[in-house]
């Protein structure tokens, strides 16, 4: 790990020791070293197309052929990805009793299969295919063979269209998701924001509802967010490095049995 994160890592690490509610915050960033692209670097999903025009409700009603043209793309990808250092160094924090869980905007499902036990995701999953007539939720193959064969994905139950079951734009985000979401930003005295630009709403809203009860924000992030500033500690650099090094810091601080008076840095 290079030196230049010690002093950012020591301090982070106290704050999660110290602290009686941790919460993460993922967004794409954290799944780029498991092959999937963010969407908002240079080269990610948005460079040089419209969301609007693939990635929304109106495109999956009007033109469902260009968002399938689209989302059959991220399907594929998904299919081969697998969890990073990134995934398991929350997972490791959350069984550690050092973080209660995670709040994702991610919908590739790797923070599960990388063991954390308390996800909520806030954008659905790409996992699902979900029918819009009944609402039957079917595992996401059944997508991907139809696109396979040619046609568009139609529910054998009622005859629908079938949609990943994520967000889309213009659509509202799963009332119980952003319930349990907001309460575990609320309830937390330190939230970790790892691998997002915080730009999208209302996803972006949480790290405040944090602070606005006196909590602190730990940043991992290749770039700067629009948080840094509020933020006790920032780290700009890859989540896939820093995480697994943050999770260390804490595991050492434990061992030493650092007394909490000495961890806080409030
Ligand atoms: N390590 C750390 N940060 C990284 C890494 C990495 N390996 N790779 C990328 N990043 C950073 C980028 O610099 C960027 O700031 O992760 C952030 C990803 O930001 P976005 O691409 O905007 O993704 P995200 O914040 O998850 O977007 C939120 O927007 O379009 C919607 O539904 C979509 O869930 C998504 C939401």
């Amino acid at each position: 790990m290079s030196a230049d994160w010690s002093a950012e890592l020591d301090a982070a690490a106290a704050l999660l020791v110290a602290a009686g509610h941790a919460v993460a915050m993922t967004g794409a960033g954290v799944s780029t070293a498991s092959g999937l692209p963010d969407f908002r670097s240079p080269g990610g999903l948005w460079a040089g197309v419209d969301p609007m025009a693939v990635a929304s409700r109106s495109a999956f009603e009007q033109r469902p052929e260009e968002f399938y043209a689209f989302y059959r793309k991220r399907i594929d990808v998904l299919g081969l990805a697998t969890p990073n250092p990134a995934h398991f160094a929350l997972a490791a924090l959350e069984k550690a009793g050092r973080m209660h869980g995670v709040i994702t905007q991610n919908v590739d499902g790797l923070h599960q299969v990388a063991g954390a036990q308390q996800v909520i995701e806030l954008h659905g999953n790409l996992r699902e295919a979900l029918c819009v007539g009944c609402l039957t939720v079917r595992p996401i193959e059944i997508i991907r063979e139809a696109l396979e064969a040619g046609d568009l994905p139609r529910c054998r139950t009622c005859g629908a269209m079938l949609k990943p079951n994520v967000v889309l734009f213009e659509d509202l985000l799963p009332e119980r998701a952003w319930t349990a979401a907001t309460l575990a930003a609320r309830a937390s005295d330190v939230m970790l924001v790892a691998g997002s630009s915080l730009q999208v709403t209302p996803a972006g809203w949480l790290p405040q509802e944090t602070l606005d009860r006196g909590g602190r924000l730990v940043i991992v992030n290749q770039e700067a967010t629009p948080y840094d500033r509020r933020a006790a500690v920032v780290l700009h650099g890859p989540a896939e490095r820093i995480l697994p090094a943050l999770a260390a810091a804490v595991g050492a601080r434990v061992e030493e049995g650092v007394p909490r008076s000495q961890n806080a840095t409030r």
